[in-house]
């Protein structure tokens, strides 16, 4: 497209941009293009990122074990949109060399991506052998990524859990798991911590927990019977704060790990990536307001307030009774404070209503909030659609969360791990058509714009990182949906090709 297509495009955009934003917040003003890394602090990094069985492929090969993911997808493909898996996904195993090339034409600072527990552990434990192929892999993408300039964020739990150790003891059901974890976090440090400088121990513990053992709709499938999800197995009302709590332990202990015996030398970071909506009051009733409140304590006070004030939030503990789990003395000590920096992944927003207790017996995490949480209201959207049912555009959220977190959780130092948009994977259209992806520019466009107004009211950020460098396997979707910024040809060898947002974010990125 002619360059001056280009910008007349972009500022018809950021019109549409001004009339679909229905948010009271002070409207973007400049042209997209005035917006750009001079508008960020020197030293911001800007990076994508991606999670291995997303992005791996090789599932069979260089030794690797396999995870859950493997066998979920495998036993239960109709559990899967398209009944697809990560066998192949988008092949960064064989194709990282190009990959990162690909981000340095981008402009891009930093790459987060996780590693494959089961690719280096193939058993889940030390005393099960460590996989010198698998750590060979590592090593060459993380020296690829260092020969061209760019940072690597590693995140070591990316819900690809051994499967191994989901068929010994339930996997994260089990406070075995904080070992275990620990101990493959120490190879992690050991092996990669000389040219590995952030880390994050896990990726969204709420969906982890949420997806996998309330809803059941992720690896491992787990939810109550009386939901007729057809789950396998599982109680929704105890096991999702089960695995939140273990996944605490472990990252509480591998972080511990990490600053006895390894930061002084190595002199990197460590942290975590929680995620959350911003939740918005469905009026300004008051039983409405404590409603979103609650909310956002069940999806990030859940992990922020044990990280940040040692317990679980009132809310949570008063509501989930006896089946919170308890943090014992030296537990709440060991999790209080454990990190450097907190990762966040923002997508949309909520709106929260009360709703009223169902007195039925069969508790649930879903009801236990007494929140009710839709994306319209009166039949009006909160924001325009994605492909992914719960993604529904509201940037202005991005901003009153990073707000609320500044006051409520002490401003802690951020870094914005994940934040992005898919379309459908549309087979009809063409591969041109395909590569003309406004609404994801006008999100990157809209959400970049509150995130300097973030910075500029005082929230301590010091990077982002867009979801996703490509397309890839998402999760219960499959390939049906597309969240890279660089178009993934299934059907044609996997031939990345960038797509319209790709060349933005270059502008954007110039030096
Ligand atoms: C970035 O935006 C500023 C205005 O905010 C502009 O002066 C500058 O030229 C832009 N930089 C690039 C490299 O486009
Ligand atoms: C939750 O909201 C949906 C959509 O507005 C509504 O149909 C449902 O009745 C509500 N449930 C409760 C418990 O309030
Ligand atoms: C609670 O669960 C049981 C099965 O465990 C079921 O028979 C009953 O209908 C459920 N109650 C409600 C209100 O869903
Ligand atoms: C797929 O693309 C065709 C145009 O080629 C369009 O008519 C159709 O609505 C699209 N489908 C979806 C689900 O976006």
């Amino acid at each position: 497209m002619a360059f001056q297509g280009y910008r007349l495009l972009l500022g018809l955009l950021l019109f549409v941009g001004l009339l679909i934003d229905n948010s009271i917040a002070v409207k973007p003003k400049h042209h997209t293009a005035s917006l750009n890394r001079s508008s960020f602090p020197a030293g911001f990094i800007f990076g994508t990122a991606s999670a291995a069985y997303q992005y791996e492929g090789a599932a069979n090969e260089g030794g690797r074990g396999p995870s859950i993911w493997d066998t979920y997808t495998h036993r239960y493909p109709g559990r899967i949109k398209d009944g697809s898996n990560g066998d192949v996904a988008v092949d960064q195993y064989h194709h990282y060399k190009e990959d990162v090339g690909i981000m340095k034409e981008m402009g891009l600072d930093a790459y987060r991506f996780s590693i494959s527990w089961s690719r280096v552990l193939p058993k889940g434990k030390l005393s099960g052998g460590v996989n010198r192929e698998g750590i060979k892999y590592y090593n060459h993408l993380i020296n690829q990524l260092l020969h061209k300039g760019l940072k690597p964020f590693v995140t070591l739990f990316h819900l690809d859990l051994p499967q191994a150790l989901e068929d010994e003891y339930g996997g994260f059901l089990s406070p075995q798991i904080v070992d275990d974890f620990r101990d493959f976090a120490e190879l992690c440090f050991k092996e990669f911590g000389d040219r590995v400088k952030h880390w994050i121990t896990l990726n969204e513990p709420w969906s982890c927990s949420v997806g996998g053992y309330a809803s059941g709709q992720i690896a491992p499938g787990r939810c109550s019977s009386w939901l007729n999800m057809n789950c396998i197995g599982g109680d929704s009302g105890t096991e999702p704060y089960l695995v939140a709590h273990y996944q605490l332990l472990a990252h509480a202990a591998s972080v511990l790990e990490y600053k006895q015996k390894f930061q002084a030398a190595q002199k990197g970071v460590i942290g975590i990536t929680l995620n959350s909506h911003w939740m918005i009051p469905f009026s300004n009733a008051r039983h409405h307001r404590n409603a979103a409140l609650r909310a956002l304590d069940f999806m990030l006070g859940w992990f922020l307030d044990p990280l940040t004030y040692g317990d679980y939030p009132h809310s949570m503990r008063f509501l989930v009774g006896k089946r919170l789990p308890k943090f014992s003395k030296e537990q709440s000590k060991l999790v209080k404070g454990s990190f450097d920096f907190i990762g966040l992944n923002y997508y949309t927003t909520n709106y929260a209503a009360y709703a009223a207790h169902l007195n039925s017996g069969n508790a649930s995490y879903s009801t236990d909030s007494l929140a009710n949480l839709t994306t319209e209201r009166n039949g009006i959207p909160i924001g325009p659609p994605a492909a992914s049912d719960w993604l529904r555009v509201y940037p202005r959220g991005f901003l009153d969360l990073l707000l609320y977190i500044k006051e409520k959780y002490h401003n802690p130092l951020l870094y914005i791990t994940e934040n992005g948009i898919d379309e459908v994977n549309n087979a009809t259209l063409s591969l041109e058509a395909a590569l003309v992806d406004n609404q994801r520019i006008e999100y990157y466009y809209s959400h970049l714009w509150y995130l300097r107004k973030a910075i500029n009211e005082g929230v301590n950020i010091k990077g982002y990182f867009a979801w996703s460098l490509l397309d890839n396997f998402e999760w219960n979707a499959g390939y049906t949906f597309r969240f890279g910024i660089n178009y993934v040809d299934y059907k044609n060898g996997l031939k990345r090709h960038p797509k319209l947002s790709a060349r933005w974010f270059k502008n954007f990125l110039k030096k």
